[in-house]
């Protein structure tokens, strides 16, 4: 079986000048790189402090056959009974699951039944307060015909607890009393509203909320081999290639030998460049439509995790890791992620690429061969006859070849196909990657305080009880400044 290739040869000095790598910027690193190493590997051995520190999703590969036959099992009898399931989540609870629909069910899954082969079509929703999707939604779906997946770790997430409150109304009034056997929640195995709700339902009646847990020692975004089954059941991705893809990924991503890691070569090189020539943007730019989604998943992958205000300090207790924000050392670090396809966006953030500021560095994901292909007719032009996989490799080919002119750093994952073990890889190797980064830049990768305070303020003026004081005060004597002569 043909391997992903990792091709970092442009993001070195010898393809684009001093804008790049060198070898003598590898040497000066590698103490922190194999303190990385070790420090990484000695938590992922060690189930306790997985959990505690939030590494558990590294586990989530190996997980249980029989687990992922009674997902199948419900999965399918979801699949005879409803056309449509609309999937509630935001942040970790959605981004994996588009990325998935979109890689690995046909392009079109839902406007067309020839493609969906007896499966329901999927909407998602509950990540966005934009009140016009859904609500033109509700109104064309048939409630007897639609499923609720709702998927929240927290159950207190503003956008996805909202739309479930709507949705959970239309089903009561359109189905009637039993509308609780068309709703299966996924949220924290004990805590939280949705979980309190889940509770009471399942009291009341066996059928109605089923569930699965979110495991423990998986953060949201860390999370789409956990609370992605069901959705990937549902749309008929075998996942126990998406796991062997993750599997044979991370046995690569655990090499000692940094030639031998991508992960960690990924990790090395970036954090060379974002901190020795300010190589702060993180393009993401795979050749393939299909994969647009799995960029937008890597946004938040990467922002969530990196873009941390202070640094981690690591504090012993009992022989078990504790990571603390050590607000003594302000940091803001963390590289921006922007997502783009080509060739789609070689026609809008391509001239800045090229010609703005020299900030960035792009991946790009190349895909080898394509599920579908199509041929320009004719003779008569330089276009005909021509596939359009060679013209999109081609147009990576050219996009590579121009940034290297301009002495832009790019590196390229080569994908064989986008099928469920490559898909599956891919995503390992980003969340590897990140929580080396995370190692390098020592920052915790695995949490979000940042996200706080616009959550903060939202639930202030909502009039949340238990909003800490010091939060409280901040509010109200830092409020927003609008001087009306500057609206104009
Ligand atoms: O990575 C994370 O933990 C977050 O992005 C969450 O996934 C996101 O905020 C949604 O949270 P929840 O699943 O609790 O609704």
């Amino acid at each position: 079986m043909k391997e992903i290739r990792f091709d970092f040869n442009n993001l070195f000095s010898t393809n684009v000048g001093e804008h790049g790598v060198r070898q003598q910027d590898i040497a000066e690193i590698m103490p922190s790189v194999d303190n990385a190493h070790y420090h990484l590997k000695k938590i992922l051995v060690d189930s306790v402090s997985r959990i505690k520190l939030s590494l558990e999703w590294a586990q989530l590969p190996y997980q249980d056959k029989q687990l992922i036959k009674e997902i199948q099992k419900i999965a399918k009898e979801i699949s005879a009974k409803y056309e449509n399931v609309i999937s509630l989540g935001i942040g970790g609870s959605y981004l994996g699951l588009k990325a998935a629909q979109d890689a690995l069910c046909p392009p079109y899954y839902n406007e067309f039944k020839a493609l969906r082969k007896n499966k329901p079509r999927i909407y998602f929703e509950g990540n966005n307060l934009d009140p016009e999707t859904l609500q033109v939604l509700l109104k064309n779906l048939k409630p007897k015909k639609t499923f609720v997946i709702v998927i929240s770790k927290s159950g207190e997430t503003t956008e996805t607890k909202a739309a479930f409150t709507v949705v959970e109304e239309w089903l009561k009034k359109n189905v009637g009393k039993k509308y609780g056997r068309q709703i299966f929640a996924i949220t924290d195995p004990g805590s939280g509203t949705l979980r309190k709700k889940v509770n009471e339902e399942q009291e009341k009646d066996k059928l109605s909320f089923r569930n699965l847990p979110l495991l423990k020692g998986v953060g949201g975004r860390f999370s789409e081999f956990n609370m992605g089954l069901l959705h990937l059941a549902l749309v008929g991705v075998n996942i126990e290639d998406v796991f062997f893809g993750a599997r044979d990924m991370a046995e690569k991503c655990s090499q000692e030998d940094l030639y031998e890691n991508p992960a960690s070569m990924y990790a090395v090189l970036h954090t060379i460049l974002y901190k020795k020539k300010n190589k702060s943007i993180a393009v993401m730019m795979p050749f393939s439509e299909t994969l647009k989604s799995t960029a937008d998943w890597y946004v938040q992958l990467l922002a969530e995790s990196l873009g941390k205000k202070f640094a981690r300090k690591i504090i012993v207790k009992d022989g078990l890791e504790e990571w603390v924000r050590d607000e003594n050392q302000m940091m803001c670090v963390g590289r921006t992620p922007v997502p783009a396809r080509g060739t789609n966006d070689l026609h809008s953030i391509q001239q800045n690429n090229i010609e703005g500021e020299n900030n960035k560095v792009t991946t790009f994901i190349r895909v080898e061969k394509f599920k579908n292909d199509l041929k320009v007719p004719g003779k008569n032009d330089i276009l005909s006859g021509k596939k359009f996989s060679e013209l999109i490799q081609l147009a990576q080919e050219a996009t590579e070849w121009a940034l290297n002119q301009e002495k832009r750093p790019s590196c390229t994952i080569v994908i064989p196909e986008v099928t469920a073990y490559y898909w599956g890889a891919l995503l390992y190797f980003f969340e590897m990657a990140t929580a080396f980064e995370g190692e390098l830049l020592n920052v915790n990768a695995f949490d979000q305080p940042g996200v706080e305070g616009y959550k903060n303020y939202m639930y202030y003026k909502l009039g949340k009880p238990g909003i800490p004081q010091d939060v409280a005060k901040q509010i109200e004597t830092k409020p927003l400044v609008k001087d009306q002569k500057l609206i104009l």
